[in-house]
């Protein structure tokens, strides 16, 4: 599978999904949401500042597949060096079809109310485990 890191300004319309690593937990992302948009609407929480792609605090290692993002992400947040080297950042990030993504193990899911779902498990719009 070709990995593409970038493609500013696409603007995808349907549902896609994230796995998020080291916890093996995939979310649905609906259209229009973020990566931290799909993790916070399961209840769900992950490191962030800004969620305006403008600190960095997010930034997590695109593993495989392909994100978008719906506006221009400053390369002083984001360096070409670091989405050359598999950098992204899901507040702003959008998978284009399935696309996998590595937290930093200080950066592990946190569950907002009761757990996060189980290892390999596919979180559907409300949480619970399908
Ligand atoms: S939370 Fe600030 S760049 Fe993602």
């Amino acid at each position: 599978m070709t990995k593409i890191l970038v493609q500013q300004g696409d603007h995808p319309d349907e549902a896609t999904s994230v796995r998020i690593l080291p916890d093996d937990v995939t979310l649905a992302v609906l259209p229009g949401e973020s990566i931290v948009e799909a993790v916070r609407r399961n209840g769900l929480r992950t490191r962030y500042l800004c969620r305006r792609g403008g600190c960095g605090a997010c930034k997590a290692d695109l593993v495989d597949g392909a994100v978008a993002y719906t506006c221009a992400i400053a390369g002083t947040v984001l360096s070409d060096a670091e989405v050359t080297d598999g950098k992204c950042l899901p507040c702003r990030a959008r998978p284009v079809g399935e696309a996998t993504i590595r937290l930093s193990e200080k950066d592990c899911l946190r569950a907002v109310f009761g757990s996060i779902p189980t290892t390999g498990a596919h979180a559907g719009d409300n949480g619970e485990k399908k």
